[in-house]
């Protein structure tokens, strides 16, 4: 048994608990000139939000040219098939698989089914706080244990806390905004030992950027009919962030009342372009060469002026600027760059998010600057 609602008690009717290969290179200066959108001003370099801006890759951009003509249909069947595709990958049915609106929206869902009447979101932070402000915002409560000492989920620590009232423990792995991260196993002996109240909700939105996903993803607990939602999206290594797709993993029966909050299903051309990068094996190879490069050169710098860094595995950088962070993003910006927001945790520390190698050049060169 897990210990969602359903919509029937956001509605204020009476609960219902539900029961628990190797690639060509590919060289990304050969695509088409980035466009000004890739900047948040022109001269200002986004290294804010842990975006791709080589994406969309070719395939989605055609894809996405082609499906203009059809953006006057509901796009049911687009979404179906993206979710047969995928279930398909991922050996499972597609009753396994809910197509959101970003990722976001699967940690909405989530949030709404913990938090209402007052059930308890447990977490580790700094992470990505979505999921634990939807709960605040329903009623719910939020419990928020530190990181460990590496700046890792506190796997120890977290199963500990499971308290009668926790009815979601919001995993991030690789953790935004530290890039920290757990190997699969460790994360499989911890939902082992849940109790079967709590769900665990596994985020995976950087996971894709390794390229060992397949021994460090939860889907395999997925298959095994664990109380689980693994949440992934096509808004990082498939450089599609400004079309919202995302999608849940989860058993057929946490799906289904997890599909009756969703509200529509999301535009056609996003799933059209989603379809094919999900395809477009070449240009997600480069985009984890590009990227991992660029986090090469980044933590190079970082290293070589002594400044403190987390272990990323993300497309993200989390290091200790030495003073307030708002001050040196401030001093960031007047040379060019906009970064990740400050965290109330960490108040010297900041995140940056890869851009192009070249932009990623251009950063080191300004970090020398001014420490230098
Ligand atoms: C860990 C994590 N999960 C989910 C999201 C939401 O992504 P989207 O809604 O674009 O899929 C983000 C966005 O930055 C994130 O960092």
């Amino acid at each position: 048994m897990t210990a969602f609602l359903s919509r029937r008690r956001l509605l204020g009717m009476p609960p219902l608990l539900f029961a628990a290969g190797a690639v060509a290179p590919l060289s990304l200066t050969a695509q088409p000139a980035p466009p000004a959108a890739r900047t948040d001003a022109p001269g200002l370099i986004r290294l804010a939000a842990n975006e791709n801006p080589a994406g969309p890759g070719p395939a989605a951009r055609a894809a996405l040219a082609a499906a203009t003509g059809d953006a006057w249909k509901y796009p049911m069947g687009e979404a179906m098939a993206l979710r047969a595709m995928i279930a398909e990958r991922e050996g499972l049915t597609p009753g396994h698989v809910l197509i959101t609106d970003g990722s976001t929206e699967v940690l909405h869902i989530a949030a709404l089914l913990a938090g209402a009447g007052g059930g308890e979101l447990l977490t580790c932070a700094p992470t990505f706080d979505y999921a634990a402000s939807q709960v605040r915002a329903i009623g719910g409560t939020v419990r928020e244990l530190p990181l460990d000492a590496a700046m890792r989920f506190d796997l120890a620590a977290l199963r500990a806390a499971v308290a009668p009232a926790t009815r979601l423990v919001y995993l991030c792995n690789p953790n935004n905004p530290t890039g920290t991260w757990l190997p699969g196993s460790e994360l499989r002996a911890f939902i082992a030992a849940m109790p079967a109240a709590v769900t665990v909700l596994v985020d995976e939105a950087y996971l894709e950027l390794a390229t060992d996903m397949a021994t460090h993803s939860m889907v395999d607990r997925v298959r095994a009919g664990d109380s689980l939602v693994v949440a992934r999206t096509f808004s990082k290594l498939h450089g599609l962030a400004g079309l919202r797709i995302g999608y849940a993993l989860a058993r057929p029966d946490l799906i289904e009342r997890m599909g009756r909050l969703k509200l529509v299903v999301p535009s056609g051309p996003g799933l059209a372009a989603a379809t094919a990068s999900y395809q477009d094996f070449e240009f997600q190879a480069a985009s984890r060469r590009e990227i991992a490069e660029g986090v090469a050169i980044t933590t190079a710098a970082l290293a070589a002026l002594g400044r403190p860094q987390a272990e990323t595995r993300a497309n993200f950088v989390f290091f200790d600027t030495g003073g307030p962070a708002p001050a040196f993003m401030a001093a960031m910006r007047q040379r060019g760059f906009s970064l990740g927001r400050p965290y109330a945790s960490h108040p010297t520390w900041c995140r940056v998010s890869m851009g192009t190698v070249a932009q990623m050049r251009q950063f080191a060169g300004a970090l020398q600057a001014h420490y230098g």
